[in-house]
């Protein structure tokens, strides 16, 4: 019997699909601690995780039986790979499964920074009718520039282009044509592109080399009034920067759903919350039902077919 631990909150689905397994024995403790996690980790073959749990070197090492990883979700920047692979541990994750769900995220970041229709809801609520508080701009006859046109980048990119937007993008690793077809100009520079975007939004994971790729050098660089949208990684701009940018006026905006640490201290929040034209999400991209059971389904076909020895797709 392979013994398989899920660690974060995955859809039903998922969960079903391992259970039917004959030689699968499921715990799903998507609630539990690290300090717990360390303790019970040497009784398992494999675990299932989302962003929460962090897989580091201490707990991998722990894990004596593990063989494989399954990450539910594209970023695999709370595993240490390379841990992993040094103990010859397989990891897995879902990549595609959740891109509608971050990219409609986007886009409604993108909305809301630009018409503040949540801040708007919020007003009448608290019963005020503030119709000339809310003028807004429309993101019709704006240029976007994307960092990184991979899955979520790319479909970001269709809907920027049926909003009536001009798309840039930087990805230094995909070949132009794939640019090409979706009518999106690459570029070669990354301050080539922040000098022309009205909006900048990154869909790119954290790694050696995007870890703080957007800093005061690169607002510096942009328009003055430039609105910048994060929905891929915290830690890919500095946090510090941005709040220089929103200060100085070079970022008019910005949307965020993810942080350099999260949840983000009170204290950053609170910076945030003086500036107008702010949209704040608790990393909730993939949250959808749609998206939550992809990933579910895929992580967990792929973590059957790992414990089997059998061929995996996306490692
Ligand atoms: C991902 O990397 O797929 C997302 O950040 C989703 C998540 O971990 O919930």
């Amino acid at each position: 019997m392979f013994k398989v631990l899920i660690t974060d909150p995955i859809s039903d689905k998922g969960i079903e699909l391992l259970t039917r397994e004959p030689d699968i024995e499921v715990d799903n403790q998507p609630d539990i601690s690290y300090e717990e996690l360390l303790e019970i980790v040497k009784d398992y073959d494999a675990i299932i995780t989302r962003s929460r749990t962090p897989v580091t070197a201490e707990l991998i090492d722990r894990g004596e039986h593990l063989k494989v990883i399954g990450r539910a979700g594209v970023g695999v920047d709370n595993v240490d790979i390379e841990r992993a692979s040094l103990r010859g541990i397989l990891v897995v994750n879902t990549p595609g499964a959740n891109t509608i769900g971050a990219t409609e995220l986007t886009i409604s970041h993108m909305l809301n920074v630009l018409r503040n229709a949540h801040i708007a809801h919020q007003s009448i609520l608290e019963g005020r009718w503030d119709r000339k508080k809310f003028m807004g701009r429309e993101l019709y006859g704006k240029t976007l520039g994307i960092i990184g046109l991979g899955n979520i980048g790319s479909q970001v990119a269709i809907r920027a282009k049926a909003f009536g937007m001009k798309v840039l993008a930087y990805d230094p690793y995909i070949p132009r044509e794939k640019a090409d077809r979706l009518g999106v100009k690459l570029l070669d520079s990354l301050h080539e592109m922040l000098r022309q975007v009205d909006m900048l939004t990154i869909h790119a994971p954290l790694t050696h080399e995007t870890r703080n790729m957007i800093t005061r050098r690169e607002f510096e660089i942009m328009k003055d009034g430039a609105v910048l949208i994060n929905c891929a990684r915290g830690g890919i701009v500095n946090e510090e920067d941005l709040l220089w940018a929103l200060e100085s006026g070079k970022l008019s905006g910005v949307g965020l759903d993810v942080f350099s640490k999260e949840p983000p201290s009170m204290e950053f929040i609170e910076k945030l919350k003086r500036f107008p034209n702010v949209s704040l999400s608790p990393h909730i991209g993939a949250n959808t039902y749609e998206s939550q059971e992809n990933v579910a389904v895929i992580v967990a076909q792929q973590v059957i077919k790992a414990l089997r020895g059998q061929t995996v797709e996306y490692v």
